[in-house]
């Protein structure tokens, strides 16, 4: 569905809350969209000059009921000491948690932050999330850059009538993700020294987590990782036609010949481990911008 006055009402609330923020003359850029995933809803902290705005108390907004989500926009900056030392960063527009399908939420509300934020501005977003890891060659702990997606949540954002003033009723997926900011991120994350791999997200409904066979059949299909989010958001994104770039952490590896249980303080104690190497490729690429 494609909730077009509930994103007005929540952008127009947004606009007045930001507001000078928001119309600053110091950017001359728009700012830049980051959703924060599961256990990294502490990077917003590093952000100066911060104006929070919890969704609770904007109209319609859902709310994540998951550990490891808080709830708000941050809106920020990395301030001018962000990286390479070319003046100011572009400020960010932060969605501070996500929630999710498996918590009953509909794909209009998934998606929700990513159309108020393009609503606001936003023209290039970076979605990230926690993922299980199918590719054998890939460690526990490490990072990824989305490369593609494959949405097998069985639902789309774009169902029913069509907003021709957001986009198409048939866009283009030929590049879900953005190979240009890919490129980016990843040459940043070699400057830094972290290791960033590539690969193709695959985003199921949940919560309940893979069988073996499931695992086998994914890693068949061509899937390097499994999520529960961002498949949608980035579908609504692109048809709206943002930039995306996607950056998953691997907290854990699913291999269909030795499973193991997955928890989520497991899930939750990986992304913390990993938030760092995070937060400085997030402030590498956005510097880059
Ligand atoms: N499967 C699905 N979602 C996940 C996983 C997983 O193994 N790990 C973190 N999120």
């Amino acid at each position: 569905m494609q909730n077009f006055d509930d994103v007005q009402r929540a952008a127009a609330f947004l606009r007045k809350r930001l507001g000078p923020a928001l119309s600053s003359q110091q950017w001359d850029a728009p700012p830049v969209g980051l959703v924060l995933g599961t256990g990294f809803s502490g990077l917003a902290a590093k952000l100066a000059d911060q104006v929070v705005v919890p969704y609770a108390e904007v109209p319609g907004f859902p709310l994540s009921g998951v550990k490891g989500h808080a709830g708000a926009f941050v809106w920020g900056s990395f301030s001018a000491s962000c990286g390479q030392g070319e003046g100011p960063c572009r400020p960010l527009l932060v969605q501070q948690g996500r929630c999710h399908l498996y918590e009953g939420y509909s794909p209009a509300q998934v998606c929700m932050g990513v159309r108020v934020m393009a609503e606001l501005g936003v023209r290039t977003l970076m979605v990230t999330n926690a993922a299980g890891a199918l590719n054998p060659q890939f460690d526990a702990g490490g990072l990824m850059c989305m490369t593609d997606i494959i949405n097998h949540t069985g639902q789309s954002p774009l169902t029913g009538k069509n907003r021709e003033e957001w986009g198409e009723r048939f866009p283009d997926m030929s590049a879900p993700l953005d190979a240009g900011l890919s490129a980016l991120a990843l040459d940043a994350a070699r400057r830094l020294g972290v290791r960033l791999e590539r690969g193709i997200y695959l985003g199921v409904h949940g919560p309940e987590l893979e069988s073996p066979a499931q695992t086998r059949m994914y890693r068949q299909w061509g899937a390097d990782a499994v999520g529960m989010s961002s498949v949608l958001e980035i579908i609504a994104a692109r048809h709206r036609g943002l930039r995306v770039l996607g950056l998953s952490c691997l907290t854990n590896k699913n291999l269909p010949d030795c499973m193991r249980p997955v928890s989520l303080e497991e899930v939750l104690d990986v992304a913390a481990k990993a938030e760092k190497n995070l937060a400085r490729l997030v402030r590498a690429v956005v510097s880059r911008l």
